[in-house]
């Protein structure tokens, strides 16, 4: 094992990073994409409900486990097992889902790649390069292959660092700076004609969708997803808290800022829709659907800025800033989870494991941009849709039928001396035991 290991140096820096790991693509684009699709507000009740009801628990078996073990998420596993049995299952899970996040990295970096394009774009037209504007905004595979590349090297870069100098320093800088931005564009895009059709669309439900089997699937894939969940990301981000650290009150604090950000994100992207829709832009697919997807983001948005004029380029700088942040705090923490492995159990040097596994994402990301359409959607579905619940679903198991409830007390009791009286110990080892599997399983073979 590697000497020393990182940590967070404050609950400050932990809830940056770990929020900034959750709130991604999956909050800005995900999240109102799924409610655009799903009748509003319905789906963000549910959403609502199955993060703090089945995702919030899984997260805290993921940060207890990691903090215990202080090690990446194969060893950690192995270390909470008892039988032979058992740890052949950590061994199978911890590679299950460094593969997984893997994956989910690999296409991640594609989307990002695209929006720090679109981000370079307003710059472009500013100084006056037209030129490269349109070549900026135009998706080929050129573009995208340079985009994802610089993607991946600013992720390789920052996780090269280490904990504290790198995932740390840049979460504790960029996430505060995300939350700005988010709401001065949602402020600004309030006083739009338009905006307050959007504000309807979203915040009045649709009641007769609710009990719809595919928007509880897509909520709870959503509230899985967005939380970074089952693939050992939350897990590797816990095993850097400090032992004196209350895991019940930050782990809450982070499902909040997930959520919240979510539906403030929600706030942005459905009036934004209802104001393009009023200056002429198509808003409805051919379906009769809003239009969701990379369409949503890439030319919804993109249309509106530039019927705006100048406020439109500085709105499309802020906007695509704020969709530069949420990837990068996210990758960071992706690519991490096969680093720390790397390091701690191969005795690697950081910044080798970070270059040589960012490159061979990397590498699976420019295969897939050159095979788009066979592949994306391919990557996306079994690395989000089968993979990652079925890896929560074991991430249950392990924390309520393998570990030891006795030593999951004492964990948590570090940092939280009358865990054992209060409402969490209540409810949660419960829970994770049989609701949590039960409720993924159910809604994983719908
Ligand atoms: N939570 C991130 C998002 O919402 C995605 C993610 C998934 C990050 C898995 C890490 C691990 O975009």
């Amino acid at each position: 094992m590697a000497a020393a290991r990182g940590e967070f140096s404050s609950r400050f820096g932990f809830l940056m990073a770990a929020s900034g790991s959750a709130v991604g693509l999956g909050n800005i684009w995900g999240f109102p994409t799924n409610t655009a699709s799903n009748g509003g507000a319905a789906f963000l009740i549910a959403y609502l409900v199955l993060t703090f009801l089945l995702a919030y628990p899984a997260l805290m078996a993921e940060l207890i486990i990691g903090r215990h073990a202080k090690s990446n998420t194969l060893t950690a596993l192995k270390y909470i097992s008892s039988g032979k049995k058992s740890r052949l299952l950590a061994v199978a899970l911890g590679f299950a889902g460094m593969i997984t996040v893997s994956f989910i990295l690999s296409f991640y970096a594609i989307v990002s790649g695209w929006f720090v394009a679109y981000f370079f774009d307003p710059i472009a037209r500013l100084l006056g390069m037209d030129g490269v504007a349109q070549w900026l905004t135009t998706d080929t595979v050129t573009r995208n292959s340079i985009f994802l590349i610089g993607f991946m090297i600013l992720t390789i870069y920052i996780i090269s660092a280490g904990v504290k100098n790198g995932i740390e320093k840049w979460a504790s800088r960029l996430m505060p700076s995300l939350i700005i931005i988010l709401l001065l564009l949602i402020v600004y895009v309030m006083t739009l004609a338009g905006a307050m059709d959007g504000l309807r669309a979203y915040l009045v439900p649709d009641w007769s969708r609710i009990t719809e089997p595919q928007l509880l699937v897509d909520a709870m894939g959503q509230a899985f997803f967005s939380l970074s969940l089952g693939v050992g990301t939350m897990l590797v981000y816990g095993s850097y808290i400090r032992k004196e650290e209350n895991l019940p009150l930050v782990g809450s604090m982070v499902a909040l800022l997930d959520v919240g950000i979510a539906v403030l994100a929600g706030m942005l992207i459905m009036p934004a829709m209802y104001v393009a829709l009023a200056n002429g832009v198509e808003i409805y697919d051919a379906a009769g659907g809003l239009i969701a997807g990379p369409g949503l983001i890439v030319s919804v948005l993109p249309s509106l800025f530039s019927n705006m004029g100048f406020m439109g380029i500085i709105v499309a700088l802020a906007f695509f800033s704020l969709m530069t942040i949420a990837s990068v705090t996210s990758s960071i923490s992706m690519l991490e989870v096969p680093v720390s492995y790397t390091v701690e159990n191969h005795g690697v040097e950081r910044h080798k494991a970070a270059i040589v596994i960012g490159s061979l994402i990397a590498i699976i990301s420019l295969i897939i941009t050159f095979n788009f359409d066979p592949l994306f959607d391919l990557v996306v579905t079994y690395a989000t849709e089968v993979s990652q619940p079925l890896l929560g679903f074991f991430f249950c198991i392990f924390i309520g039928w393998i570990w030891s409830r006795n030593d999951i007390l004492l964990e948590i009791k570090q940092g939280c001396p009358d865990a054992e009286s209060g409402l969490f110990w209540k409810i949660w080892p419960f829970y994770v035991k049989f609701i949590c599997p039960v409720a993924i399983l159910v809604v994983y073979f719908q």
